[in-house]
């Protein structure tokens, strides 16, 4: 007699059931070998870390910019934090010169601890980009509990506006290895594969930093246009296997329009070429960033 689809259905199923017993007898005694004691917070935490998502945001600016790192730190911090998701936005530079910063960049330390100096000296393309992603292992390897310690590192510029939403948006479904990911050049093209991505903010992941530091290519050739130079590593590394444009969620503001500009819209990942305050109030007032004002007698803002 030939079994019925009901028969056959009954068959899968009992299966399905035996495998998912003894999926769970093998967990089970997975979890009974797993080193005790199995119910401190560190432990029952790391694996929920583990799935979680780390982004490091490394704006490159200049000790001297207190005014704009001080609007920067505005408008991350009152930006709702995407649920399960660490993001930490510091403020890189190099070499501290001057008398007046040693005082003021360190009060700014012990108020926000969001600055990360490097061993280099001020400058735009002579290599301050390989200072920053090889010193980043050595500077990350005590911190404790997770490993990475990052699992994306982003290099922005501080005339760059980042909503971390979009962004935790768009990177959820990305690999977490061997992925470069941002803006493509030139700004007509929408091939990852063929340049590189632009300087207003570009992203890799853990294992590319990495090789950032161990690689004697990066170091070969460390001057030049940061995020060409950054594009030619990648290149001659055979490195960013996984790559995302993320044109055009992310784009120049709309003025002066040029090929890289785009008009203000909602599904916007980040605003680059923020030159002045007025464009910055536009770009700010466009995503509605003080919805959350909390109604108070002791003020009235019209
Ligand atoms: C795990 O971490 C979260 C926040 O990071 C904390 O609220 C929670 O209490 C921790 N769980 C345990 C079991 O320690
Ligand atoms: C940066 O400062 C540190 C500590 O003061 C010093 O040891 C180092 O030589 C300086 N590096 C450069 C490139 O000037
Ligand atoms: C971290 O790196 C420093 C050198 O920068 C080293 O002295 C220290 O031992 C390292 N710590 C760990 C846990 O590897
Ligand atoms: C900002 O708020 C206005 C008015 O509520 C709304 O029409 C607009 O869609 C919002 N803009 C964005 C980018 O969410």
């Amino acid at each position: 007699m030939k079994p019925s689809n009901t028969d056959k259905a009954r068959f899968f199923l009992s299966c399905f059931l035996i495998l998912i017993f003894l999926y769970m007898l093998a967990s089970n005694q997975l979890q009974d070998t797993l080193p005790s004691p199995t119910t401190s917070p560190q432990q029952t935490n790391s694996s929920s870390s583990d799935s979680n998502l780390r982004i490091l945001i490394g704006i490159l600016t200049l000790p001297d910019q207190h005014l704009r790192r001080h609007l920067l730190r505005l408008v991350y911090s009152t930006q709702p934090q995407p649920p399960s998701v660490k993001i930490d936005v510091k403020f890189v530079f190099c070499n501290l010169t001057k008398e007046d910063q040693k005082i003021l960049v360190a009060l700014e330390i012990m108020l926000y601890d969001d600055i990360i100096i490097l061993n280099c000296e001020e400058n735009m393309n002579k290599g301050k980009t390989l200072t920053y992603f090889s010193s980043l292992p050595e500077l990350l390897n005590e911190t404790v509990g997770s490993d990475p310690p990052y699992h994306y590192v982003m290099k922005a510029d501080d005339d760059t506006y980042l909503r971390l939403n979009s962004l935790v948006e768009s990177l959820k479904a990305l690999p977490r290895e061997d992925l470069y990911y941002g803006y493509v050049i030139p700004c007509s093209s929408m091939d990852p594969f063929v340049r590189y991505m632009s300087g207003m903010g570009y992203l890799v992941s853990w294992d590319i930093v990495q090789w950032i530091r161990d690689s004697e290519i990066p170091r070969k050739q460390s001057e030049g246009p940061e995020d060409k130079v950054f594009g030619e590593w990648m290149r001659e590394g055979g490195k960013g296997k996984n790559r995302y444009n993320a044109k055009w969620g992310m784009y120049n503001f709309p003025e002066p329009p040029t090929k890289c500009s785009h008009e203000l819209w909602p599904d916007t990942i980040a605003v680059h070429l923020l030159k002045n305050q007025e464009k910055w109030i536009r770009t700010l007032q466009y995503f509605n960033v003080t919805t959350g004002l909390k109604p108070s007698k002791l003020y009235h803002i019209p």
